[in-house]
């Protein structure tokens, strides 16, 4: 495939169809040729940025130089992030907690919550927690909280977790009901984690010796002065900590051992995780813009912006579990390229508006907007080309002529239809859109996609010339919010 079918494909198979970025009303070869000298700045940039982690202009939260290290996360070698002993210690601890621990509730929010929940939805799907053990291969049921402040569903599911254990022990097991909290905050002090981390902590122990507490801490390593609350409490209580390393914003990290230990909790093969990124990285090396998806990817949603005004991207894989993908797309997008002002302090307001949807549920909803309203959308569909699962319809009904027409066709034919349909209808009225296609929903193919994402925004920083690795925007309410905190406690 080529620059002529407007197709590219990496050896696994993975491709970025961008075809209807360059129909009519989209982006064209001149608009490419005319950013020439700019994709090649950029990719220089990038390369600076892949060899020594400096990226020009960016700056921490403290105003002080931070390196930008993602792109080494998916090289697993003595000296990196990710090295031999780390990945081995993770892989330990995963066979630790299998057949031992009954239930992991993992709490983060944010960077520290979006990348593992994209995890957990490819390898456990909907009904992981109703399954037993053995059909969970002896890894432990897996709840998220955190992710919000929401008293309900925190009541609920500490209630479920009671409820487990007394079944557990009327079964007439010795062993007391394990359950593990995976405390997860760079910063390891954010109110939504450790508010509901607290809460959970405090009523579970209180159901010792029915239920017994364990707590692992995954936070920022820096010891002494600039020990995290979170990396403290863990030292004084003795919890085993894993790394949310320097250089890794959380919109990143899913590749470093904050995703990689929800990897390890429920078994998913996280080598095969970071072949699939390093495979991307790989790919990506070239400053042929026709070959590297990444700069491709961030040239044709630059230039669909800047000069034809489509300001929302609207982010629609064709699969319920990818819909997670499409949440940590929208943290990516919006904290990376969401700018007040350029690197020069220029105000310039840059940034597409990040859209979560879902094929073929959103065609029902959504569609309607995408068709017919503003002409400021692109739409990036993501499509798995082969189903493991996949069920044939069947003639139920062959008396109902309607319902006949679609026996015998698979359910993954029909999606793909539906797909196609909605490509085929907005590219009709001129309305761009592009697909990734995952051979299949595995591992390898996911670390593909994120990776090529990661990397695609990196790029557009640089067309942009904003700094795509800072989020100065998300402290504005913290400032506000802070001293309303301490005024509600002091009237308490
Ligand atoms: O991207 C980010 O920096 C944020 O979304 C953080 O991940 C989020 O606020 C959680 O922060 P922390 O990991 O420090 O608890």
């Amino acid at each position: 495939m080529s620059k002529e079918t407007k197709k590219l494909q990496l050896k696994s198979g993975f491709v970025f169809d961008y075809q209807n970025m360059m129909g009519q009303g989209g982006v064209t070869e001149n608009d490419l040729q005319e950013l020439g000298e700019r994709l090649q700045a950029a990719h220089k940039a990038i390369g600076v940025m892949r060899e020594s982690g400096i990226i020009r202009g960016h700056l921490s939260k403290d105003g002080e130089p931070e390196k930008v290290l993602f792109s080494q996360l998916p090289y697993v070698k003595e000296g990196n992030l990710n090295n031999p002993a780390s990945i081995q210690r993770l892989k330990d601890f995963s066979q630790s907690i299998r057949n031992r621990v009954d239930a992991v509730i993992s709490f983060g929010i944010g960077g520290s919550y979006l990348g593992n929940k994209v995890l957990f939805d490819l390898h456990c799907g909907e009904f992981w927690n109703y399954k037993n053990r053995e059909e969970r291969d002896g890894y432990p049921k897996l709840f998220f909280n955190g992710n919000n402040i929401d008293a309900r569903r925190t009541t609920e599911m500490l209630v479920r977790l009671a409820a487990d254990a007394k079944a557990k022990a009327c079964h007439g097991s010795t062993e007391p009901y394990r359950v593990m909290l995976v405390v997860i905050s760079k910063s390891g002090a954010t109110l939504d984690t450790m508010s509901t981390f607290m809460v959970a902590y405090e009523q579970l122990k209180a159901l010792r010796p029915e239920i017994e507490v364990e707590v692992v801490a995954v936070t920022d390593p820096a010891t002494g002065t600039k020990a995290t609350l979170l990396k403290k409490l863990a030292d004084e209580n003795n919890w085993p900590t894993f790394s949310v390393p320097d250089g890794v914003g959380g919109r990143f990290s899913i590749f470093c051992e904050v995703g990689l230990i929800t990897a390890a909790c429920i078994g998913l093969d996280i080598d095969a995780f970071l072949a699939g990124a390093r495979a991307m990285d790989e790919a990506c090396q070239t400053d042929d813009l026709w070959n590297n998806p990444a700069l491709l990817n961030a040239a044709l949603k630059y230039i669909a912006a800047e000069k034809y005004g489509r300001d929302i991207e609207v982010f629609m894989p064709y699969a319920d579990y990818l819909k997670s993908v499409a949440e940590w797309y929208v943290q990516l997008l919006a904290e990376s390229l969401g700018k007040r002002t350029d690197r020069s302090g220029k105000t310039v307001y840059y940034g597409r508006t990040p859209i979560v949807a879902v094929g073929t549920t959103d065609m029902h909803a959504q569609t309607q907007q995408h068709q017919d309203g503003k002409q400021d959308k692109v739409v990036q569909f993501v499509k798995v080309a082969h189903w493991a699962e996949d069920q044939v319809i069947p003639d139920a009904f062959p008396k109902a002529a309607k319902l006949a027409e679609i026996a015998g066709l698979t359910l993954g034919e029909a999606l793909e239809t539906a797909r196609q349909a909605n490509a085929a209808a907005l590219i009709g009225d001129k309305r761009p859109n592009a697909t990734f296609v995952l051979p299949a929903m595995q591992p390898q193919h996911l670390g593909e996609l994120l990776y090529l994402l990661a990397l695609s925004v990196a790029y557009e920083g640089e067309l942009a010339d904003v700094d795509a690795f800072d989020q100065p925007g998300v402290e504005a309410y913290k400032r506000i919010m802070g001293p309303m905190l301490k005024e509600i406690k002091a009237k308490n």
